[in-house]
């Protein structure tokens, strides 16, 4: 048998690159939040295969000691972290030059992998987890070390290959292609469900990446800000009837979670000017959230919050309330005292909802954290009666005039498991989805995604918040406000960011833009770096977008020729993106709203200001978007239908984009209608 000395001879990269001796067990800083113990169920012949898959980071004279340290991780904790490799203190993702590389993007997603484990921005970061109760960079601190020192070592003629966090190396390429290629949680068919996953991340072998934790293109919660903040807009224009050039003036918008991409929801209510009220149970989000200013004032009663709220509206001011509390007292109150609210929705971490994602009513955040722990079949039951109580809270609300609509978190899903079958539109499953629309169904999907508007990002990667300043200009600059209403949308976004404070973590900024917006854009930036104005940058998106994302729940929930159940999109953007030269490409399932439940491709394209980047982006950008428009639009969506004539007028001779022909409903109803007769 080939010895562990000759393995460690023939490795390029290895633990003891970084630590001579094995390194103390860091401290636990007080006040970081800690996961709860994750589901644990490996039978005793799957223990030992869990321990063996984590030693194979180690070498063999540390093996003796980490095997039951590791162990007793796997028993205590649910998963293997390897904490005695967790740096001491937090992690910054520092300016770039700080780091080491052979390449400009090595280092760069070095600044980004380190950004998305920052204690400001990361949910659980001793458990590297950045956001969505579950999304990790990758499994364990053994595989936050090597992916680094190869990124360190990486040349321009290597690509890094990821696979759940697992880097499993560098394989030859060329300059032309991605340097980083990764996938999390890809599962076969058969396997493709919550409870397989499970043992396959107890074993090691899985990692769920959410969409840009285990992407590493997360930017803090300002990443969802302004999707939060357009969905909310239009939410009041479509809903409430505001005219297009007015914003949320005296209105309420009632929802709950400060956590990772929730914590959103009271910095967007304010900046569309309306007044919000946000449950949360964990007071140490509401702490973050409040110190960071995005929330401007706390209520410990229901009643407090409604009474604060109503003077905010009565003034006509933006004002975002945390009410430290669940969200199903704050209806229940609510709905016994007659309050108005004009929108309803809920971000509580329903894709996980029996992971410790939603809390129950009639216990703190504290004692959900213990039972989860000891009682998970009780847990269980209270989730499940928690959740069928706040069906009926938000039935009261709409059926008194309340617009409810379900924020992507799976809470209709949620319900429906739960037991509550009337939520389901045909009263049995949820084949023919759910009586409430998705926010996308309703509102981002035709008046966003299907023009090609989507969450285009960019961190300045000299860390310098006078770069941001710069991009924001030029950002500015491409945009004609006089458009479309969202083109205006986006140009008052883009000139308040700065004063809205958004940033958390490293310089970063997103701008929802279109096709053409985001080439443009990302074409002004490169030669910005080119001339040593700004330095360089990196540019992505997260996946809740056009194109990217299947997702029959959320972002392709308006996707209607029966196509939503199909994962094609999204693998094409991750194909067509590595084909075009994006630096990174990233092929995930679960984004958002659980395994199984969607695939995401995403991507990452640092600028330097060469011409070979100038050429990637006028490739790259509008591929990435069209894809998701020209699909939406041969699903026959008509806004879609609208952009692609548009895009196939202004790139013909580039691009040809199939646009669908429409019969008459009349013939097709009438033909179909006789025959089912007879
Ligand atoms: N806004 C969007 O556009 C968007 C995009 C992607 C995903 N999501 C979904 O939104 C959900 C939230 O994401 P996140 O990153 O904020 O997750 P998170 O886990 O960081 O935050 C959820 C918060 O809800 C709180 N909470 C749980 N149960 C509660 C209850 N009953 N009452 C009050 N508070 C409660 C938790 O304490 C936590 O702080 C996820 O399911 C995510 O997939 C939303």
């Amino acid at each position: 048998m080939i010895s562990n000395k000759q393995i460690e001879e023939a490795l390029r990269v290895k633990l003891t690159d970084v630590f001579e001796t094995l390194p103390e067990m860091p401290k636990f800083q007080e006040g970081i939040r800690r996961a709860p113990k994750r589901e644990f169920k490996l039978s005793k012949g799957d223990t030992k295969l869990a321990l063996k898959n984590a030693l194979r980071y180690i070498p063999e004279q540390w093996h003796e000691q980490l095997a039951p340290e590791f162990l007793d991780e796997l028993l205590s904790r649910g998963r293997i972290y390897g904490y005695r490799f967790r740096p001491e203190g937090n992690i910054v993702g520092k300016p770039i030059d700080e780091y080491i590389g052979r390449t400009t993007e090595g280092k760069a997603f070095q600044v980004m992998i380190d950004n998305n484990l920052n204690f400001d921005i990361a949910l659980y970061p001793y458990e590297l987890v950045t956001y969505g109760e579950t999304g990790q960079v990758c499994q364990n601190w053994m595989q936050y070390w090597i992916i680094k020192k190869y990124l360190e070592i990486m040349t321009e003629d290597q690509t890094l290959v990821i696979d759940s966090g697992n880097p499993r190396g560098l394989f030859k390429s060329s300059p032309e292609a991605p340097r980083v290629i990764l996938t999390n949680g890809l599962m076969i068919g058969m396997f493709d469900n919550q409870e397989d996953f499970n043992r396959a991340a107890a074993l090691g072998v899985a990692n769920y990446g959410q969409m840009t934790a285990g992407g590493w293109m997360y930017i803090g919660p300002q990443g969802i800000v302004h999707g939060t903040y357009s969905t909310i807009l239009n939410a009041g224009r479509s809903k409430l009837g505001i005219p297009e050039d007015k914003d949320l003036k005296g209105r309420l918008f009632v929802t709950s979670g400060l956590g990772g991409m929730s914590g959103a929801q009271g910095k967007a209510v304010e900046i569309a000017n309306g007044v919000g009220i946000i449950a949360e149970v964990d007071y140490s989000r509401i702490e973050t959230r409040y110190t960071q200013g995005w929330v401007s004032s706390v209520a410990k009663t229901p009643k407090e919050a409604f009474d604060s709220a109503k003077k905010y509206m009565n003034d006509g001011v933006g004002h975002a309330i945390a009410f430290h509390g669940n969200i199903v007292d704050l209806l229940e109150y609510a709905v016994d005292n007659n309050i108005h609210i004009d929108l309803l929705s809920d971000q509580t971490s329903c894709h996980a909802v029996y992971a410790g994602g939603y809390c129950p009513v009639g216990i703190t955040f504290e004692e959900r954290t213990e039972l989860l722990a000891k009682d998970k079949s009780k847990f269980i039951e209270l989730v499940d009666e928690t959740l069928r109580k706040h069906y009926q809270m938000i039935k009261v609300l709409v059926d008194r005039g309340v617009y409810f609509f379900d924020y992507g978190n799976s809470f209709m899903k949620a319900v429906y498991d739960a037991g509550v079958q009337e939520i389901c539109k045909n009263g049995e499953n949820e084949l023919d989805g759910f009586i409430y629309p998705s926010y996308v169904e309703d509102i981002m999907g035709p008046v966003l995604f299907d023009y090609g508007y989507g969450p285009f990002r960019w961190v300045c990667l000299s860390g310098k918040e006078e770069d941001l300043l710069k991009t924001d200009e030029a950002a500015m600059s491409c945009i004609n406000p006089d458009r479309r209403f969202q083109d205006r949308d986006n140009y008052i976004w883009i000139k308040d960011a700065f004063k809205n404070k958004l940033v958390v973590g490293t310089q970063a900024r997103i701008l929802y833009q279109d096709a053409l917006g985001r080439m443009n854009i990302a074409l002004k930036f490169n030669e910005m770096v080119r001339k040593g104005e700004i330095g360089p940058v990196m540019l992505g998106r997260d996946h809740h977008d056009t194109g990217g994302t299947d997702s029959p729940f959320r972002e392709t929930s308006n996707i209607k020729d029966g196509s939503n159940i199909m994962a094609d999109m999204a693998t094409h953007s991750f194909a067509g993106d590595a084909a075009r030269g994006m630096s990174l490409v990233a092929l995930h399932n679960g984004g958002g709203v659980g395994i199984g439940k969607v695939i995401n491709g995403g991507f990452g394209l640092v600028l330097d200001g060469s011409i070979r980047i100038e050429n990637i982006i006028k490739r790259a950008m509008p591929w990435d978007v069209m894809n998701g428009v020209s699909r939406r639009a041969w699903a026959r969506n008509e806004n879609a239908i609208e952009t692609c004539i548009e895009y196939n007028n202004i790139r013909g001779g580039q691009d040809f984009i199939s646009i669908p022909f429409r019969p008459k409903e009349d013939l097709i109803d009438s033909l179909v209608e006789s025959k089912w007769e007879k």
